[in-house]
């Protein structure tokens, strides 16, 4: 098991997530919204981009599982839904990373069928030559190539989620 040097520093997170955080505040300027974390992964990228948005907001989680080890179930799990009734309100989802899509794909039309005001979808990273079905991203805070990475709210195995910086994990080295 290997785990790279920093593939995205400290620096560059935070940076990129800053930058985020002022178009999303541009964009909703007037508005209040609902942000809406897709747990386990997106819990520290959440907690710092809501830090910075400068509007009104409520939040609410999702904790959902679509993944076994490094490799994709195929299948999506709910283990806690929204608290929140989302209907006429201006929802922003924030994800940790776009895989195949197949997650944010299920998540959206799901809560879709609720009667949002809108829905947007922000997602730290979006690993695009993976993608198997297209979703729809309004922010997204860094492309990456076709690796599997750890850190900054993402693990391997529930691992590695405390790294600050985000690495590349190789499993057979
Ligand atoms: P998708 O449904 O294939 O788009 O996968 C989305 C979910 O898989 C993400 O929310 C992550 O939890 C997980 N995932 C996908 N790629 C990675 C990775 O490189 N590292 C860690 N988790 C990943």
């Amino acid at each position: 098991m290997i785990i790279s040097k920093p593939f995205l520093t400290v620096e560059q997170i935070q940076n990129r997530v800053r930058e985020l955080a002022a178009e999303i505040s541009e964009d909703y300027k007037g508005k209040e919204i609902l942000s809406v974390g897709i747990l386990r992964g997106a819990f520290i990228f959440f907690a710092d981009i809501v830090r910075l948005i400068q509007v009104p907001m409520e939040i609410d989680f999702l904790n959902v599982s679509s993944y076994m080890k490094t490799e994709t179930s195929g299948e999506i799990k709910i283990h806690t839904d929204l608290r929140e009734d989302i209907k006429d309100k201006d929802v922003l989802l924030i994800e940790d990373i776009v895989d195949t899509g197949l997650t944010l794909n299920y998540i959206r039309n799901r809560l879709l069928s609720r009667q949002p005001a809108s829905l947007k979808i922000c997602a730290f990273l979006d690993k695009k030559p993976r993608r198997r079905v297209e979703v729809p991203l309004d922010y997204i805070g860094f492309e990456i190539p076709d690796e599997y990475i750890v850190g900054y709210g993402l693990d391997y195995d529930n691992k590695f989620r405390n790294l600050p910086y985000i690495a590349i994990f190789k499993k057979n080295i």
